[in-house]
């Protein structure tokens, strides 16, 4: 474990997660031992606009049906069961986060979806993985919690095969000063580690990616937009204060102290 991803591990470990998330789905009138991937999707997309930016985010990349998707800092697993049981995918899933693993392992199970989704816990800048091993590598905010972005797009480049996609969702400094705290990915500054939209481009371009493209302005919904209304959004997972955090960081994003970026690259090649 790397100096400085501790505090990043204990902002998104809860006491009695899988009990918080049986609770909520109970509260919704779901039966918690037999959850849908549909009911499951009201809580575990763990990003602003929820379902509804995956599935924005999944359009805007063009990731194609039945490819082989490794969901990079896949949380308790929300994107990876959208992709292996709606589109098709087979899913390798990695987080820093250990109890998010073993929670994402449980859902896959209820939901059938065990044995196309592998799980591992490990960072997005040490894959575990062989090289040009994927087609696509999806990362969905949590870039923001990563220093070494330069690490960390070396490292998707390595295992995406040629022609492969890399497509993230990031919440950028914006020109208008600091963002508001506490922030879904962070109370303080301390893990939060945002850069401005130019860093990652380049850092992307330095990686050895070409056709990088920020394509938030064409997303109908957006990784630091408000919670799907209606939903049960990610407060079980993230925690109870999340409402309040949520509404910072649509705040910031209208305030321009953070910028929504959806950005889409290729590794060249076939
Ligand atoms: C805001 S959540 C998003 C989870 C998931 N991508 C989603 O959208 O549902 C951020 C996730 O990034 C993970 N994370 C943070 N730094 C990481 C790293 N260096 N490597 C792998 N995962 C990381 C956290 O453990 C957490 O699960």
């Amino acid at each position: 474990m790397k100096p400085g991803m501790e505090p990043v591990i204990d902002h998104y470990t809860r006491t009695g997660l899988m009990e918080r998330i049986r609770a909520a789905l109970r509260g919704r009138g779901y039966d918690p031992d037999n959850p849908s991937i549909e009911m499951l999707s009201e809580l575990d997309h763990l990003h602003g606009g929820g379902f509804a930016t995956t599935e924005a985010q999944v359009e805007l990349a063009e990731i194609p049906r039945g490819c082989h998707v490794l969901d990079a800092g896949c949380g308790i697993g929300g994107p990876s069961r959208y992709l292996a049981g709606m589109h098709g995918c087979t899913v390798d899933g990695i987080d820093l986060t250990p109890q998010y693993i073993d929670v994402a392992a449980q859902l896959n199970e209820m939901t059938g979806l065990g044995g196309k989704i592998a799980l591992a816990v490990g960072s997005v800048t040490d894959l575990p993985y062989e090289d040009e091993h994927f087609d696509v590598v999806l990362c969905q905010n949590v870039s923001m919690n990563v220093a070494d972005k330069d690490r960390m797009c070396k490292e998707a480049f390595r295992v995406l095969k040629p022609g492969g996609i890399y497509t993230l969702s990031h919440l950028a400094e914006g020109p208008n000063g600091s963002p508001i705290y506490p922030l879904p990915w962070a109370l303080t500054a301390e893990v939060s580690f945002l850069g401005v939209p130019q860093d990652l481009l380049e850092t992307l371009s330095g990686a050895g990616f070409s056709g990088i493209e920020d394509r938030a302005g064409r997303a109908r919904s957006k990784p630091g937009g408000g919670p799907q209304p209606g939903t049960i959004g990610a407060a079980p997972a993230m925690g109870d204060d999340m409402p309040a955090r949520t509404a910072n960081a649509a705040q910031s994003v209208a305030e321009g102290r953070l910028v929504s970026m959806m950005v889409v690259a290729r590794r060249p090649g076939c």
